[in-house]
């Protein structure tokens, strides 16, 4: 018997497992649109209520995945290692790890998305480079994976559209929160684009999705399950986010700072994290030390810039082009002495968003020079009156809630009071082929 949308919502209502039958007939027609938007909007609420076990979500995610054409970018070549990170406050990881991963010798299809609310978006970060376009044919794409070795670009039309669709829907119905669905969305654009091997960025702290360790480490699960029940190689960070990364935040701001470190420069957390997640990308594939490379190495002697430039220029940007800068800059200044104890990443976030770096809808445009740069590293003292950020933006009637959101943003003890530092970055491995 054919499913029908209401008998599907009423068994993930009253907490039944969906058969994979119901599972693909409801995906494949609300992708057609015979399964009505508000039919699709009560299943995510009951399954965000009642959740989808393991072999659930996996067949979800293989539904989304069938409701698209899946990306063929092997060239025969070198192997194909994407990353993901569930998203930051300056993570701007992607623009020196991509150039870094290929100069060590694999290949990275990074298809991206924007940004929305207080993190930013990979792609919202390069088109800060004058001329640089995000959309690329899936040609082009494969034509640039074999000849540069990187590219990062907007997912193609046709990669998941049944969660181009869920997700929009999951946005204006309070859906976006359950874990099955953000473990489905996030795997099924991945196993979609066609890569050999995946690493996950699971960010955790004010300033990520994941509030606590215990989520972070039950969406790295979830995903790395729906990995193994389709055979992708896959490894899980799980990653500190309570304090921004690096000292920039804002796109054209954090464009440079990745520059720098690809320099062999660079705040020494984007460079470890950067690192790490090289390494792990690397091993993945079969190409980390001691057979290859060692990423450290390459990033510091630079090696990894003429890939940047390669990658950039493949899609009409121009490396030397000067960065867009604000019309206004204002500084923060300490309202006492004392010792910097901590960065929060959700008021620094939330004041970049502010400026403009980020917008409110999908639609809004960001500005490229909007955000915010952090003067004073943890653990260092500060006297009163001395600038400890810099506010960056066109639009100086944000500034009076940009300064008010960063309230919490630096957080100073008394002088000679002892401070922790900044926390480990990486705070749990799970799956990774460098540890034991
Ligand atoms: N990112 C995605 O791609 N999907 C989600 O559901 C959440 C974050």
């Amino acid at each position: 018997m054919t499913p029908n949308a209401v008998d599907v919502i009423k068994a993930k209502r009253d907490g039944g497992r969906l058969t994979d039958e119901q599972i693909d007939w409801v995906v494949a027609g609300y992708t057609a649109g015979a399964v009505a938007e508000e039919q699709m909007a009560a299943l995510a609420m009951a399954i965000l209520l009642r959740g989808m076990d393991a072999a659930e979500t996996a067949r979800w995610t293989q539904a989304m995945i069938d409701s698209g054409d899946r990306l063929v970018l092997s060239t025969g070549g070198r192997p194909l290692v994407d990353k993901h990170s569930t998203g930051g406050v300056g993570d701007k990881i992607t623009l020196p790890l991509a150039p870094l991963v290929a100069a060590c010798g694999a290949a990275v299809p990074q298809l991206s998305g924007r940004g929305l609310g207080h993190t930013g978006g990979t792609l919202d970060k390069l088109e800060a480079i004058p001329g640089w376009r995000a959309e690329l044919t899936d040609e082009q794409i494969r034509a640039q994976l074999a000849e540069v070795g990187a590219v990062v670009c907007a997912t193609t039309p046709r990669l998941a559209p049944a969660d181009r669709k869920l997700y929009a829907l999951r946005d204006v119905t309070a859906t976006v929160e359950s874990l099955p669905l953000i473990a489905s969305s996030i795997m099924s654009k991945k196993i979609a684009e066609g890569a050999d091997a995946l690493v996950l960025d699971v960010k955790v702290g004010s300033g990520a999705f994941m509030k606590t360790p215990e989520q972070a480490r039950e969406l790295a699960t979830a995903m790395l399950d729906i990995a193994a029940a389709h055979g992708l190689r896959c490894a899980a960070l799980i990653t500190d986010m309570s304090v921004p990364l690096g000292r920039a935040v804002g796109n054209a701001l954090e464009v440079a700072e990745a520059v720098e470190v690809l320099r062999g420069g660079g705040p020494p957390d984007v460079v470890e994290l950067t690192v790490r997640l090289a390494r792990e990308m690397l091993a993945l594939v079969g190409l980390g030390p001691p057979h290859g490379p060692d990423p450290a190495e390459v990033l510091a002697s630079g090696a990894a810039e003429p890939v940047w430039r390669a990658m950039i220029a493949a899609q009409g940007g121009d490396p030397d082009a000067a960065l867009p800068e604000a019309r206004t800059v204002e500084p923060l200044l300490a309202e006492r002495d004392g010792v910097l104890a901590g960065w929060d990443a959700y008021p620094v976030g939330v004041a970049a968003w502010l400026l403009g770096a980020g917008r409110a809808r999908k639609e809004d445009a960001v500005d490229a020079a909007a955000g915010i740069r952090l003067l004073v590293g943890i653990g260092e003292p500060v006297v009163a009156g001395q600038p400890l950020l810099e506010l960056h933006t066109d639009r100086p009637h944000s500034l009076p809630a940009a300064r008010a959101a960063l309230a919490g943003g630096p957080r100073l003890a008394p002088e000679g009071a002892p401070t922790p530092g900044r926390p480990p970055l990486v705070l749990a491995a799970l799956g990774s082929a460098t540890q034991p």
